[in-house]
C-alpha cells in the first residue's frame, strides 16, 4: 500500500493516483445474470482530458477480458496481488491522446458490494432480487473504477435483466427497452457523485408517487405500506431545503428492499436504499429517511474525501436529520433524538475502548477496513461538535455559515483540515473556543460535549432508574408515550430482569407484538440478556428475517454474553448466515468468535 509520503493527500483505500488520467464519466452496459449471480459488464471510462501512460484502477474479484482505447487499440493491463482490503490494482497502460478506454469484465458471485437473493428471500417469493452496497469500497467489486470519494464522476449505464423485473439505480431513469425475455433500463446521472454512490437493484419493483418529485418502490406486496409510511416525505424535503439550500437532485426517490439489506438506509442520490424494518405501520420511524434526505446536502454535495473524514458526512448529518426533526416535531422530538443516540455512542466507545484511536473523529486508517471502523462515533460523537460549534457561535451564525459551506464545496470532497481552514477563515477563533482539536484528534468524548435538556427525557430516566425499587409507568403513561418516549424508557432499564419482570414488561407495553423494530430489538436485548425464555421464538424469528447489522449485533451479542444461550446463538447463526448478506455475516461471525465454544 502507498504511503502518505510527500503527496498532498492520499486515500488509503484506493490505488487511484493523483498524478494519472482521472475518469470524469462512465459510460455503464451492465447484463445482470441471475443464474451465474454475475454481472457482466462494459465499462467505458471518458477521461477528463486527452491523455497517456499508467492509470491505475481498483477492483475487486473483478475477472477482466479485454481493455480498448479509444481508437480500438488493445490496452495493454496487469492486474496487482490481492490485499484482502483493497482488493487489486488494475494498472492499464494508455497509449498517448487516449480519450476514453473501454474494460470487458465481468463480477464475481460473491462480490461484497453485491447482493444476489433467492425468491425466498423476497416477499414475493417468485423472484431474485439483486442490489449493491458500494458504501465505502465496495463499488469495486462491481465496476472496475477510481473507487475514492476524493474523485468524481458522472454516468450513464444501461441494465439488462430479464424480464419482468426492473432496475433502478442512483440516477436518473432515461427510458425502458423491451426485448425478448429481457429489458434494459437506461440511466443518466449529470451530477458527478463519488463512486461509493454507484447504485444498482434489480427485482420485481412497482413504484407509487408521493408528490412530484418524489417516489417510491418496492416489492408489490409492500409498496402501498411504504406510501403510507413515507407519506410525509415532501414536507421533508421542503423543511430541509428551508434550512440547507435547494435540493439539488431533481427527484428524490426511494426503494425499500428485501429485509437481508445491512443497513436502516443508504443515501444513494435520487434513490435512497432503505430497510423493511423502517414499515412500522405509525411513521414512527421516518428519521432514517431524514437521515437519508440530509446527505443530499451533507455527504453527496460536501463529501468526505475519504473515510479518514467520515464524520464530515455522517456527524453533519445526523446533525442536519435533527434540525429537520426539530423544524417538524419541534424542539422536544429533536432533544429526545439526542437522548436516544447516546447510548449507540457509550456502546461505540465501550466497543473500541475509551482510549482507542477508532474513537477520534479524524481517523487514520491505512490497513483498516473502513467496515471495521465503522460505529457511531462519527455519527454521534461528530453531531456534538456540530452542536458544539452551532452553540459557541449561535444558531443564526452557525446557518449563515453552513450556507456557505455548501456554496463553497459543493460538489467537492474536502478533508477535515480543509473544513477546518474554512472554519477560521469565516468564523475565526471559533475551532479553539470549542477546543475542536480535541474533538477531532483525541479519542473518547471530550468534557465540554454539549447537554441536551428535556423535561421529558429526565422524567423517562429517573422512572426507568426506579425499576429495581419496583417502580413502574402507569398504563395512562404507557399509553401515551410516543414510540422515542418508549424506546428512551427502555434503554434506560436494567439489562437483566427476572423472567416475571420481563413478562410484565412486554405484556405493559405489547413489546414482542410490536411494529417499530427499535422497540422490539430494544426490547428482545434485554429478553435475551435476561436468558427470557418465551422472547426466544421472536428472537429468532427477528434474526432469520432480517439483516439489518445495528439489529444482529445486540441480539447475538445480548445472547452470546449468556453462557446458556451461547449454543442458541451459534445454532442460529448457522441457520440464517446463508441468506446474510457478506457484511452482516462477517460482522456476527467476528462477534460470535470473541466468545468461548
Ligand atoms: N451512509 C450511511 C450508511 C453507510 C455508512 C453504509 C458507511 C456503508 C458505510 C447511511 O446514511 C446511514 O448512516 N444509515 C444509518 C441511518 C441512521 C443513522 C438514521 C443506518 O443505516 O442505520
Ligand atoms: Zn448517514
Amino acid at each position: 500500500m502507498r504511503k502518505g509520503t510527500s503527496m498532498a493527500l492520499v486515500d488509503p483505500h484506493s490505488y487511484a493516483d493523483d498524478t494519472q488520467p482521472v475518469t470524469k464519466h462512465l459510460r455503464l452496459h451492465l447484463a445482470v445474470d441471475f443464474e451465474r449471480k454475475r454481472i457482466d459488464g462494459r465499462a467505458v471510462l471518458e477521461l477528463a482530458a486527452p491523455a497517456g501512460g499508467p492509470m491505475d484502477l481498483d477492483t475487486k474479484g473483478i475477472t477482466i477480458s479485454a481493455v480498448t482505447a479509444s481508437g480500438g487499440g488493445e490496452v495493454l493491463f496487469d492486474l496487482g496481488p490481492e490485499d484482502p482490503i483493497l482488493g487489486r490494482r488494475l494498472r492499464l497502460k494508455l497509449p498517448t491522446g487516449t480519450t476514453e478506454v473501454l474494460l470487458r469484465y465481468h463480477t464475481s458471485p460473491d462480490a461484497i458490494g453485491l447482493q444476489w437473493l433467492a425468491p425466498e428471500q423476497t416477499e414475493g417469493k417468485r423472484h431474485p432480487f439483486l442490489f449493491s452496497q458500494c458504501q465505502a469500497i465496495h463499488a469495486r467489486t462491481m465496476v472496475p473504477c477510481q473507487d475514492t470519494a476524493r474523485f468524481r464522476v458522472t454516468y450513464h449505464a444501461e441494465v439488462t435483466v430479464p424480464a419482468p423485473l426492473s432496475a433502478v439505480m442512483s440516477a436518473g431513469p432515461s427510458g425502458v427497452i423491451e426485448g425478448k425475455g429481457t429489458r434494459t433500463f437506461l440511466f443518466d446521472m449529470p451530477q458527478p457523485i463519488p463512486t461509493y454512490l454507484l447504485a444498482l437493484a434489480v427485482g420485481e419493483l412497482e413504484s407509487r408517487d408521493l408528490s412530484p418529485r418524489a417516489r417510491v418502490w418496492a416489492e408489490p406486496a409492500t409498496v402501498e405500506k411504504a406510501a403510507w409510511e413515507f407519506a410525509g416525505v415532501e414536507e421533508m424535503i421542503v423543511k430541509a431545503e428551508g434550512l440547507f439550500g435547494p435540493y439539488d437532485w431533481d427527484r428524490y426517490d426511494m426503494l425499500v428492499l428485501p429485509p437481508s439489506f445491512p443497513y436502516g438506509g443508504m443515501e444513494n442520490p435520487r434513490m435512497t436504499f432503505l430497510t423493511p424494518t423502517l414499515l412500522a405501520g405509525d411513521r414512527s420511524l421516518v428519521d432514517v429517511v431524514a437521515h437519508e434526505l440530509a446527505h443530499s446536502w451533507t455527504g453527496n454535495l460536501v463529501t468526505n474525501a475519504t473515510s479518514e473524514h467520515f464524520w464530515l458526512n455522517e456527524g453533519f448529518t445526523v446533525w442536519a436529520e435533527r434540525r429537520i426533526l426539530e423544524a417538524i416535531h419541534g424542539e422536544e422530538a429533536a432533544t429526545l433524538g439526542w437522548a436516544i443516540g447516546e447510548k449507540a455512542l457509550a456502546e461505540s466507545i465501550a466497543r473500541f475502548g475509551a482510549d482507542s484511536p477508532l474513537t477520534k473523529l479524524r481517523t487514520h486508517l491505512e490497513g483498516i477496513d473502513p467496515d471495521d471502523a465503522f460505529s457511531s462515533v462519527p455519527y454521534e460523537k461528530g453531531a456534538r461538535l456540530v452542536v458544539l460549534l452551532e452553540r459557541t457561535v449561535g444558531r443564526a451564525a452557525w446557518d449563515e455559515f453552513l450556507a456557505d459551506y455548501m456554496k463553497r464545496f459543493r460538489f467537492q470532497s474536502i478533508t477535515t483540515e480543509e473544513f477546518l481552514a474554512f472554519l477560521e477563515e469565516k468564523l475565526p477563533g471559533m475551532a479553539a473556543k470549542a477546543n475542536a482539536d480535541a474533538w477531532l484528534h483525541e479519542p473518547g468524548l471530550p468534557a465540554n460535549a454539549p447537554v441536551f435538556r428535556s423535561e421529558k427525557a429526565e422524567a423517562l430516566a429517573a422512572l426507568a432508574a426506579g425499576w429495581e425499587k419496583g417502580v413502574r409507568p402507569t398504563s395512562e403513561q404507557v399509553a401515551s408515550w410516543t414510540a422515542s418516549e418508549t424506546l428512551l424508557y427502555l434503554q434506560k432499564l436494567p439489562r437483566r430482569l427476572p423472567a416475571e419482570e420481563c413478562a410484565a414488561l412486554d405484556e405493559a407495553f405489547g413489546l414482542t407484538g410490536k411494529g417499530n423494530y427499535e422497540l422490539l430489538v430494544e426490547w428482545l436485548t434485554i429478553a435475551a440478556g435476561s436468558d427470557y425464555e418465551p422472547a426466544f421464538g421472536k428472537i429468532r424469528e427477528v434474526l432469520v428475517r432480517v439483516g439489518r447489522m445495528k439489529y444482529l449485533r445486540p441480539l447475538y451479542g445480548a445472547l452470546a454474553a449468556t453462557e446458556r444461550t451461547r449454543a442458541l446463538a451459534r445454532e442460529i447463526f448457522a441457520a440464517a448466515s446463508p441468506t446474510y448478506h457478506g457484511l452482516s455475516r462477517r460482522v456476527v461471525a467476528g462477534l460470535l468468535e470473541k466468545f468461548p465454544a
